[in-house]
């Protein structure tokens, strides 16, 4: 019998939406099932990935370009599909991704107005098709999730745009859930942590069932 491919599940969400405290609940869910998990994260994930994650994100970093910073998410993404998310697939593992090509559509996109259809090309090219089984989407609004995110230590340099970027960056993220309700699950991220990570729990029972089949 041929191996099924892992299961590749992205989380998105929003300033202080509770991305962290998540990430964790379901890593120490999915290995208690016995699977191997691979954790990983965009910007980031690997080490050129991680480089330019640091130029990016760089609050002393003040000209750069929306087109800069958009290629610069679709460089650290074209590597980690390929040195960290293809191979584990292939391999049978799981992949937890903190952020995916959802976010480019949701900040690169909404926040900084760059042409969807843009961002389409570039994922048709970096992505080598790899769609998420599952996007569980931390949604909350902006406010709270700003008040929840102060006093974690110096902003990052998207972090500090202005509340309307953000309420954009929500929109676009709740417009593509809407769009592709099959993969998308859209969590409540206002609920205690409990509720937050028994709800992202029932949205991932399919996927241990298709496994088992
Ligand atoms: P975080 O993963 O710690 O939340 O920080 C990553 C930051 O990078 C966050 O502000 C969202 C932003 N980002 C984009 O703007 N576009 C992207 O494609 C990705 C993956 C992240």
């Amino acid at each position: 019998m041929t191996e099924r491919r892992g299961r590749f599940i992205s989380l998105e969400g929003g300033e202080g939406a509770g991305k962290s405290t998540l990430l964790a609940g379901l890593r120490t869910h999915i290995v208690g099932q016995g699977i191997e998990l691979v954790q990983t994260r965009e910007p980031g994930g690997t080490p050129v990935g991680e480089a330019v994650r640091a130029i990016v994100l760089d609050p002393r970093e003040r000209g750069v370009a929306a087109e800069t910073e958009l290629l610069l998410m679709f460089a650290s993404r074209a590597q980690l599909v390929r040195e960290v998310i293809a191979p584990a697939l292939a391999a049978g593992r799981w992949v937890l991704c903190d952020r995916y090509v959802d976010a480019s559509y949701a900040y690169q996109g909404g926040g900084r107005g760059q042409p969807f259809a843009r961002i389409a090309e570039l994922e048709r090219w970096a992505c080598a098709g790899l769609v998420p089984d599952l996007t569980l989407l931390l949604d909350l609004p902006v406010a709270m999730g700003r008040t929840r995110a102060a006093g974690r230590g110096e902003a990052d340099r998207i972090e500090t745009e202005a509340d309307a970027f953000f309420e954009r960056v929500r929109e676009s993220y709740r417009a593509r859930a809407a769009a592709e309700p099959a993969r998308f699950r859209l969590i409540d991220a206002g609920q205690p942590p409990q509720a937050v990570l028994s709800a992202a729990i029932a949205a991932l029972a399919p996927l241990f069932a298709d496994n088992a089949a």
